[in-house]
């Protein structure tokens, strides 16, 4: 067995109620766990079981933050979890953002839902390296104003100048929504592309939502010019042992837990049935 499979003992050690069943949690581990943008970890919870879960921030440091959605078994034990409580946490696991190549370039974040967890990692990344890149935009999608994650942060970086911050939702129940005095469209996430000035040849552009978000909005940005090899999306596929030797994540031959889960579409493309 090798110390990928043993379980780091964490303590639950903050729950900020973000919405209802989307909390975000706030984890401490003995010794620094250096998890990138886009890097997920197993968390288990002893005699019940786990699940992957990506890092909803940028942090270095014994702490882990991770915004969970109350979905089923594990989760819903989770959420039954008193302060102070110990789980597992394995990892940090598979390949993040390669920030590297967002740095120089104009950069498009486009969330759906829970997929604003991993991105809030990267983009806390990206402002910590403000000076760095051009221009930085997010469009946001979510099913109604009452379920945007982290709005109050967002709408911070927006009114500072260092976020051009756009978002759309389902259903409201009066048109045009503000929130905290940022515009909020009806209507459905790839429409938003339209509001942004994209400068395509100097653009990289991270993803992450549902799958049906990946099938429309993935080709579009492709379509408006943006090279395949900038635009990344991350995958979520059902992961056991997190470290490529379960087959259980595997597409087209390839590890999504190993090898992603955050590839990009030149490569989904060599994928067949990932998107
Ligand atoms: C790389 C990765 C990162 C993830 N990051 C997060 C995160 O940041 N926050 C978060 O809340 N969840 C995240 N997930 C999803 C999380 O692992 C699942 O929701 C997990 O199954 C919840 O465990 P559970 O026992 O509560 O629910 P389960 O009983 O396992 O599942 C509940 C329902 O969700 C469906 N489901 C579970 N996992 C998946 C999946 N991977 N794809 C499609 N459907 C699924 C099941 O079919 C079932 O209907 C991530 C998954 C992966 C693979
Ligand atoms: S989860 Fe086991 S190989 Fe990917």
């Amino acid at each position: 067995m090798t110390l990928d499979f043993v379980p780091r003992t964490a303590i639950l050690e903050e729950i900020d109620r973000q919405v209802p069943d989307h909390h975000l949690f706030r984890f401490r581990l003995p010794n620094a766990f250096p998890i990138a943008p886009g890097q997920f970890a197993e968390l288990t919870i002893p005699g019940i079981g786990g699940f992957a879960v990506s890092t909803a921030a940028f942090a270095a440091g014994p702490l882990f933050h991770a915004c969970i959605r109350r979905i089923g078994r594990v989760t819903d034990a989770l959420y039954r979890l008193p302060l102070g409580a110990r789980v597992g946490l394995r990892g940090p696991f598979g390949k993040g953002f390669p920030l590297e190549e967002f740095l120089g370039r104009d950069v498009l974040l486009i969330a759906g839902g829970l997929g604003m967890a991993p991105l809030r990692a990267l983009l806390q990344a990206l402002v910590a390296r403000r000076g760095e890149i051009g221009r930085l935009s997010l469009l946001y999608g979510a099913h109604d104003p009452r379920v945007i994650l982290f709005k109050d942060e967002l709408n911070a970086l927006a009114r500072q100048g260092l976020l051009d911050l756009h978002y759309t939702v389902d259903f409201a129940a009066e048109i045009p929504w503000r929130i905290g005095g940022i515009a909020c469209q009806v209507g459905l996430l790839p429409q938003l592309l339209d509001t942004v000035r994209l400068r395509p040849e100097r653009t990289v552009a991270a993803v992450c939502g549902p799958p049906g978000l990946y099938r429309c909005v993935l080709d579009e940005l492709a379509g408006f010019g943006l090279a395949e090899e900038a635009i990344f999306a991350s995958l979520e596929r059902r992961m056991r042992c997190g470290i490529g030797q379960c087959c259980h994540c595997a597409v087209a031959g390839v590890y999504v837990c190993r090898d992603g889960p955050v590839f990009s579409l030149a490569q989904l493309r060599r994928m067949e049935g990932a998107i």
